[in-house]
């Protein structure tokens, strides 16, 4: 199977899905926020914040995994993206260490599908085709290096990102 088949552009609320992990756009505290994070926690309940307090934080790139409590998703891995401060602080790199840590742990716990916000891409404000290249890029790379992932579900909130997780992917199909 071509790794661009493992993956699904979806419309709509990520906290819905019935996958064993959803990926939370989180910030370096791990204690809620706005956007996805506030949803992945009033979705989840109250004990989801209990286990985060007890993680003592996220550095920018990497990633932590708690249950997922009230979720349909039995895992929460919460990564933290970078800022967009213009391109020229790291941002690509870090960006895509959200995706090698996030698929690293997803190995580590057998979790066999998997669904993405686009990381970074609402308060962090990266811009949406350069975030969703890298994000597409590194998931069919992480995809041949844990061929126990099966699916990928990349979860789009607007027209905007879904159509350019569309462009991204079918532009790959064939190639990869
Ligand atoms: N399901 C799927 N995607 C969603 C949902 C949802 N329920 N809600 C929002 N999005 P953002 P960031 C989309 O701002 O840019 C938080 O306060 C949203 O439209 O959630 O990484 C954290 O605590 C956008 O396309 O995350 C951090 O402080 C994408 O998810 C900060 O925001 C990511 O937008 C992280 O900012």
């Amino acid at each position: 199977m071509a790794a661009t088949d493992k993956i699904k552009i979806s419309q709509g609320d990520i906290t819905k899905l019935e996958v064993d992990a959803i990926v939370n756009a989180a910030n370096e505290t791990l204690l809620g926020g706005g956007g996805v994070d506030g949803a992945i926690h009033r979705a989840a309940g109250p004990e989801l914040l209990k286990e985060c307090r007890k993680l003592g934080g996220c550095p920018t790139g990497q990633a932590k995994l708690t249950k997922g409590y009230q979720l349909p998703a039995k895992y929460i891995i919460h990564t933290v993206g970078p800022v967009w401060h213009g391109g020229g602080h790291h941002e690509a790199k870090l960006l895509r260490s959200c995706y090698t840590t996030s698929f690293q742990l997803a190995a580590d716990y057998d979790i066999r599908s998997i669904a993405f916000p686009a990381i970074s891409c609402g308060i962090y404000r990266y811009p949406i085709e350069q975030a969703v290249a890298i994000a597409v890029d590194e998931t069919l790379a992480c995809l041949k290096r844990h061929p126990s992932i099966e699916q990928v579900i990349f979860a789009c909130f607007g027209d905007e990102i879904f159509s350019a997780y569309q462009r991204d992917v079918n532009a790959r199909r064939g190639t990869v």
